[in-house]
């Protein structure tokens, strides 16, 4: 289906009155891919190797954005954390155990130290066995959880979707909730979600930023990696690493995007996704853009 397709039967799509959880289930409207095991578990180890942690032990963790699953609870508690807050935007995630029971004995296969949830018969009583709160309030959310708590904060494929009016405010609370030389890992898909492309910079700011067009589940705030960097530098993060991934060729002619876009330089418009490694307050950094 052609990008523009996807747009309209989004824009169609989301206007009609059915749970999220149905759209899920036909395969409409995903948060991601959490819901996939394996997935998770690469998603997960990939952050912690990223930040150099071996292990949670004793650690107050955070994800923003888990999208359609809790697993990441699973997983924070089997690498030994202690107390986990999973933070989104609304409430996406499957919520039958049975999903997360058939998770285990894969999380364990890996090496993590999973503790059964046989005994468990709601996702309530999951996350508290695990001590994990999900939390659906986005922004607002972030802002009740204590200063100085979090030792660790991870998103995969999350900061784009933050709206562009929330992003810096986002970015504040994640700083503040963070213990001093703590890190955080994040990982930044800068294409649009439609074709792996850069169809959504064809639209100037003022129509792609309003709420009728951003709520229907394609999008993206489109800022790109220098911007996004400098505004994580203004909350107060040290920068420690940056590794980007590019497009061979930019995917669509300049010409075809919105003029906010179409004099960016190559270096910038050439970014499909990087990752980013943060510290709060750390020590002087030497900042690795790659
Ligand atoms: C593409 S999904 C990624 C989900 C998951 N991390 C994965 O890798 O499968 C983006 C997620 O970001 C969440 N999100 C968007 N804005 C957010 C915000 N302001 N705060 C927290 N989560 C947000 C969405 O609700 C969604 O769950």
């Amino acid at each position: 289906m052609p990008w523009w397709a996807k747009i309209c039967a989004k824009l169609l799509l989301s206007r009609i009155p059915v749970s999220y959880s149905l759209f899920a289930r036909l395969g409409a409207f995903r948060h991601g891919q959490m819901a996939n095991v394996d997935y998770a578990l690469e998603v997960f180890q990939d952050h912690l190797s990223r930040s150099g942690l071996s292990s949670l032990t004793g650690m107050t963790c955070l994800e923003l954005g888990p999208g359609d699953s809790l697993t990441s609870a699973l997983l924070a508690k089997g690498a030994g954390a202690s107390q986990t807050f999973l933070v989104d935007a609304g409430s996406f995630a499957q919520v039958e155990v049975e999903v997360y029971r058939r998770q285990v004995s894969a999380m364990v296969a890996a090496g993590l130290d999973c503790p059964s949830i046989d005994g468990v018969q709601t996702s309530d009583e999951m996350l508290s066995q695990m001590n994990a709160q999900y939390l659906v309030d986005g922004l607002a959310s972030l802002r009740n959880i204590p200063d100085n708590s979090v030792d660790f904060v991870w998103s995969q494929a999350v900061l784009e979707h933050v709206r562009v009016g929330e992003f810096d405010d986002t970015l504040v609370e994640l700083h503040r909730v963070m213990k001093v030389g703590s890190v955080a890992s994040h990982r930044v898909d800068l294409q649009d979600h439609l074709d792996h492309s850069l169809h959504n910079l064809r639209f100037s700011t003022e129509f792609w930023e309003r709420d009728w067009w951003a709520n229907s589940g394609f999008y993206t705030n489109r800022l790109r990696r220098a911007e996004i960097l400098r505004r994580m530098g203004d909350a107060g993060f040290s920068i420690v690493e940056v590794c980007s991934d590019r497009f061979l060729n930019l995917p669509i002619p300049r010409n075809k995007m919105a003029p906010e876009f179409r004099d960016l330089d190559d270096e910038e418009l050439g970014v499909r996704g990087f990752n980013v490694l943060l510290k709060k307050n750390g020590e002087a950094h030497e900042q690795a853009i790659g």
